[in-house]
């Protein structure tokens, strides 16, 4: 059985397109998987903190060195990282806000991305430390950014988190995009049809 980590980060308590979508990927997951294991992260309903200077300097003390109230404060990145680890296949949503994410999806990064430990330093350069998972990141936008559109260029949100996320290790990803939520549902559609035809016949294996 493989587990998976769904992550929303949509402010809205109804109506989120990205929240829709990640609920339609662990529906169709449930619905192909006996005793589907799922771990939910809302960091839309539940923002993390943003990392404040005593938590950047907990994350750069060797572990052995730290103390008991670094311990404490690293307690909800260690929470998100063990999350990351434990998964096989991870689905992000993820609204566009400002041509880029939302400021919570960037907070959780920021927790996310620990040095030591989900990404090092080598003597040929940084190794991201999270391998050999698949990662599924189903967007929202209400414009059109997909290939070859004007706006293309405009779109910060695929080339961050292919970026970032490929920094972790995470290098499997696929991304679907519902484009032009804010001039009808043609998007969204094309968007839930698309997961239907992503979920990898291995996935339940
Ligand atoms: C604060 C904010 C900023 C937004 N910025 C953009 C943008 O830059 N480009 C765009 O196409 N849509 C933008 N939108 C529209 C959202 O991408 C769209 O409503 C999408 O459905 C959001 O995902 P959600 O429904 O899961 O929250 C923005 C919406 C909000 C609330």
């Amino acid at each position: 059985m493989k587990s998976i980590l769904a992550v929303t980060s949509s402010p809205k308590s109804e109506g989120s397109v990205s929240n829709a979508l990640v609920d339609r990927f662990t529906q169709n997951w449930s619905d192909i998987t006996v005793n589907a294991e799922i771990t939910r992260r809302d960091v839309g309903a539940n923002p993390l903190p943003h990392l404040d200077e005593a938590t950047i300097g907990a994350i750069y003390t060797p572990d052995d060195a730290r103390s008991d109230a670094q311990r404490d404060l690293l307690a909800l990145s260690d929470a998100v990282v063990e999350e990351l680890e434990a998964a096989d296949v991870i689905v992000i949503g993820a609204p566009m806000h400002n041509f880029a994410i939302t400021s919570a999806l960037k907070t959780w990064i920021d927790h996310a991305a620990r040095v030591g430990r989900t990404f090092r330093y080598t003597a040929e350069g940084p190794e991201g430390q999270l391998k050999g998972k698949k990662v599924f990141v189903l967007t929202a936008r209400g414009g059109n950014y997909g290939e070859g559109s004007p706006a293309q260029a405009m779109d910060h949100q695929t080339p961050y988190l292919k970026t970032v996320l490929g920094f972790l290790g995470l290098t499997d990803v696929t991304f679907i995009h519902a484009e032009g939520v804010a001039q009808g549902h043609d998007g969204i559609d094309a968007a839930v049809q698309m997961i239907a035809a992503a979920m990898p016949a291995d996935l339940a294996a």
